[in-house]
């Protein structure tokens, strides 16, 4: 097809005054005996001066972080964190920045060697472990640790089985609060040495997961400090901060997907990236709602188990019944605090959710090291495990699906 080119530099003065340089490309197309004309003006921002090219304008997009050592910034925020001479002001607002350029706004990866395995397409990953210390959980310990500093607490408490309190550790030691974790004596976590590093208090206790959660609960009460297990007053504020999963997947779908699955101990984070993409629907920012899926250890997590027999609501299991291993650690509960609100999004969206075993978390997790390269928790693949039990295999194809992941510590 003939076509022809043309350049025009020229420039113009604009209401100031100044002088304008602009590039004109004219571009004449025949097909038959039609003929397409076209011309592009813009303006040369980067031969301006010959120096400019330096400048943010320099890229296509325009784009360029704020600075350009984000490490330097950060060492500058942590400092003034650390400096209790300064006002509460300005410390929130070093602790804000932190939040801003270090928490969430974690990778979306479209897992094309994975669809072709599992027979799913498109599949995307939601790869928590790009925040600090490789899991979720530092959205909530960031927003809470927050919350503590402005409301002029010195300490925090909780109590985990590994990943929430590294997370809650990391940002108690940048907010200058005083951390206390309470660990199951029975757990094997590998993060303890993590905790401790960064400056936190280990308090092992008899019993399980949900008896340290009641030691915790009661040390916050008796020393005045800040209560940041789940269950208790701050479940809106964790929900918020979890919602912004919802709105990052949104931002780079431009939708929502057809279904988006996670792992489920407590239901938290679940409950709030469904509240998210309700918050997006109902602001029409979204054309649907995306189904919510759930995926927990076999047989020892109240919500799956209350939806497979159809319950509206969680109830505890048999606490002796329930024995936790290395792999399906973080997920077993008899005791699912944030339970009902997880099993109103499953419902709520048309969503379901289903048992995994410890060895189908493993093969998975290897899976996706082989053919994605990504080093994930076994037990953050009970979302994929899930979703991949749709009760309807035409359910998850040709359309998109998101699953989160968390990296492996
Ligand atoms: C890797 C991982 N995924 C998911 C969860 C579940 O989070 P939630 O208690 O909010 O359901 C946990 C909880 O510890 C976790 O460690």
């Amino acid at each position: 097809m003939p076509f022809s080119a043309k350049v025009k530099l020229w420039h113009k003065v604009d209401r100031s005054g100044s002088h304008v340089n602009l590039a004109s490309l004219l571009l004449y197309i025949k097909g038959g005996s039609s003929i397409f004309a076209g011309e592009i003006t813009g303006q040369l921002i980067a031969m301006e001066n010959g120096s400019n090219l330096d400048t943010p304008y320099a890229l296509i997009d325009g784009a360029a972080s704020e600075s350009a050592n984000v490490f330097e910034e950060l060492q500058k925020q942590y400092s003034i964190l650390a400096d209790k001479s300064l006002t509460i002001e300005q410390r929130l607002n070093a602790f804000e920045l932190i939040i801003d350029s270090e928490i969430g706004d974690t990778s979306l990866i479209r897992a094309k060697s994975l669809e072709r395995e599992l027979s799913i397409r498109q599949l995307f990953l939601k790869f928590e472990g790009g925040n600090p210390t490789g899991t979720q959980k530092d959205r909530i310990a960031f927003a809470q640790c927050q919350d503590a500093l402005r409301r002029g607490f010195d300490a925090l408490t909780l109590a985990t089985c590994g990943n929430y309190g590294v997370a809650c550790a990391l940002a108690a030691k940048y907010a200058g609060l005083k951390c206390v974790i309470f660990i199951p004596d029975s757990y094997q976590t590998k993060r303890i040495d993590e905790m401790q590093e960064l400056g936190a208090e280990i308090r092992r206790e008899p019993g399980d997961y949900e008896d340290s959660v009641a030691a915790s609960q009661l040390f916050a009460e008796t020393s005045d400090s800040y209560d940041a297990n789940p269950g208790g007053k701050n479940t809106s504020l964790q929900l918020r901060a979890y919602g912004e999963i919802a709105k990052e997947i949104y931002d780079e779908l431009r939708d929502a997907p057809r279904i988006v699955a996670a792992p489920v101990s407590n239901g938290t984070m679940l409950a709030g990236i469904y509240k998210g993409f309700l918050s997006l629907y109902r602001r029409g920012k979204t054309s649907r709602m995306p189904l919510i899926v759930a995926g927990s250890a076999f047989g020892k997590n109240p919500i799956i188990l209350a939806y497979l027999q159809q319950k509206q609501t969680c109830e505890d299991l048999d606490r002796e019944q329930i024995k936790e291993t290395s792999i399906n650690e973080p997920l077993v509960n008899w005791h699912s605090f944030d339970g009902d609100l997880a099993l109103e999004g499953i419902y709520g969206s048309h969503g379901w959710a289903a048992n995994v075993s410890d060895q189908r978390m493993v093969s998975l997790s290897r899976l996706i090291r082989e053919k994605e390269g990504l080093m994930v928790l076994p037990a953050s693949t009970a979302g994929l495990a899930a979703l991949l039990q749709a009760p309807n295999p035409g359910m998850i194809q040709n359309d998109r699906f998101v699953v989160i992941l968390t990296s492996r510590k």
